[in-house]
């Protein structure tokens, strides 16, 4: 994997950049079009205003426009791209960040070095300028690690974000620091399975727990056979590559007058052929992306252990590649799970589910006291919400408010969806205790057997199947790896530790 070299990142008026400065500038559908910005004035403004009136540029969501202004910058012909915001009454953190990424990509394909990017003018203080930055540094992620790199590869090396108010330094290093763990998560998800089996995967974990202070405890292929996993040592048994329970702890230096432990559990198949249900298609090639659960739960600890919040928070990430072969786990086969429940195997293609009872279960036995899992689970979640929703399934109102919010404020929006007895058919084995398929598409009983699981832990099930990879390329980002989850973790643990 390559992960972008970042710029460093300031607010105006802190240095002055060696380079010949780039000026982005957002410019809304409606009155008034452009920030009012004292420090965007002058003759460059003079140019903008004239593109904005003839209609030249009209500020669309997700637009861009270049031109040489011809006035401004050292040289006289200062480069300014114009990013659109939609209009002001749509106008949110998400624009936002969705446009300060734009316009870092077009910057760094023309080859900018220093990118000014002028705050419009809109009550959100803080969060916006947050908004700005985190929206920059993922919009630099790029997932081409095996092209050869350009030799004169763009390098964006300052950007300054421009705000009449300045921003306070906590905000840009938690921008950043938010959106590096994103840019991590994303490029795991997008290693293909050859590049990333459960074994390495743990290894990559070990190697960020080690540079950010975290403790491993992860479990191998004998211990997860030994301690009784027969979920996940049962999906994995059909490859030549060992399962692994990736376990990685963040401990906060202050002792905490509470025993709460909060897990992340995050679905780790690093490859997802359906195993002997096998799958067919043209699409198989995306099952790389199914370890993206595994993948935000680890980011998400990446990013905490630099923010440092008073809450102890474990990552628990079954891995494991599902595989067809003579040893493979068959349709029909009952496993033996960590919490002692069995299960019957009635398509190995739902192997998800298998994974994460384990990891569930071990997250009990750690001490967990509150649970989000994530999971690239189901189809029908994508069918049901698409990509622009993540499906949350919960056993408890508040805890599932919680992450609501949390996923709200990270801009990263989810939807409850249901999960109760009334789908209980849809789980019932004739000759075990439960069984992982019911014959139709089922985010709701995937849930429901999950939630058999956590039992009476407060738990929410994040279906991330549609939003953890984008389709098609856009202004904003390249097709592929989203790392949804990461930023809304990173939200529930930080805010709620503060108060
Ligand atoms: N990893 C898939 C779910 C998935 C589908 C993720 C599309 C991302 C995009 C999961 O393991 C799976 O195969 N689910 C099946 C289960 C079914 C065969 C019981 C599904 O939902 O179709
Ligand atoms: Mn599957
Ligand atoms: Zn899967």
């Amino acid at each position: 994997m390559r992960l972008p070299s970042y710029p460093n990142v300031v607010t105006s008026g802190e240095i002055l950049t060696r380079y010949e400065p780039t000026y982005a500038v957002p410019v809304f559908t409606d009155e008034p079009r452009l920030p009012a910005a004292k420090s965007f004035g002058g003759a460059l403004r003079e140019v903008c205003e004239r593109v904005v009136a003839e209609g030249e540029f009209k500020g669309e969501d997700g637009a861009s426009f270049a031109l040489r202004a011809g006035v401004g910058g050292p040289r006289g012909a200062a480069r300014l791209l114009l990013v659109g915001l939609g209009s002001r009454g749509d106008f949110d953190e998400r624009v936002l960040r969705r446009a300060a990424a734009t316009a870092v990509r077009e910057a760094r394909a023309a080859r900018a070095r220093a990118l000014h990017f002028i705050m419009p003018d809109a009550d959100g203080g803080a969060a916006f300028a947050r908004a700005a930055v985190e929206g920059a540094l993922l919009g630099l992620y790029e997932n081409g690690f095996y092209q050869t790199e350009e030799e004169d590869a763009g390098r964006l090396e300052d950007l300054i974000v421009v705000t009449e108010r300045g921003m306070p330094a906590e905000e840009i290093t938690r921008a950043r620091v938010v959106a590096e763990s994103v840019n991590w998560a994303r490029a795991l998800a997008d290693t293909p399975g050859a590049g990333l089996p459960p074994r390495e995967f743990a290894r990559v974990a070990a190697e960020m727990a080690a540079e950010f202070g975290l403790k491993v405890e992860s479990l191998g292929a004998e211990e997860i056979g030994r301690r009784g996993m027969g979920g996940l040592a049962g999906v994995g048994q059909g490859s030549d590559e060992e399962p692994a329970l990736i376990v990685v702890r963040y401990e906060p230096d202050e002792i905490l007058d509470d025993e709460e432990l909060w897990a992340f559990v995050g679905k780790g198949i690093t490859f997802d052929t359906g195993g002997i249900s096998i799958k067919h298609g043209l699409d198989m090639y995306e099952m790389k992306t199914d370890m993206a659960g595994g993948a935000a739960a680890l980011g998400a600890l990446r990013a905490i252990a630099q923010l440092k919040p008073a809450r102890r928070v474990a990552a628990v990430v079954p891995a494991a590649e599902n595989m067809p072969s003579g040893r493979a786990i068959k349709p029909g086969d009952i496993v033996r799970t960590l919490a002692g429940y069995t299960i019957e195997v009635v398509d190995t293609d739902a192997e998800g589910r298998l994974v994460l009872t384990d990891g569930i279960a071990y997250a009990k036995q750690l001490g967990a006291t509150r649970i989000v899992d994530l999971a690239t689970l189901t189809g029908s979640i994508v069918v049901a919400l698409g990509t622009h929703r993540t499906g949350l399934f919960s056993n408890d109102d508040a805890w599932a408010g919680q992450v609501e919010r949390a996923a709200a404020r990270a801009g990263e929006p989810v939807w409850r969806m249901p999960v109760s007895d009334d789908y209980k058919k849809r789980i019932e084995s004739p000759i075990a205790d439960f069984k992982n398929y019911g014959g139709k598409p089922d985010a709701s009983a995937a849930a429901l057997l999950l939630s058999k699981f956590a039992g009476d832990t407060p738990w929410a099930h994040l279906d991330i199947a549609g939003t953890s990879w984008l389709d098609d390329p856009e202004p904003h980002a390249p097709k592929g790896s989203t790392g949804v989850g990461v930023r809304t973790l990173v939200e529930l643990v930080c805010e709620d530790s503060k108060q």
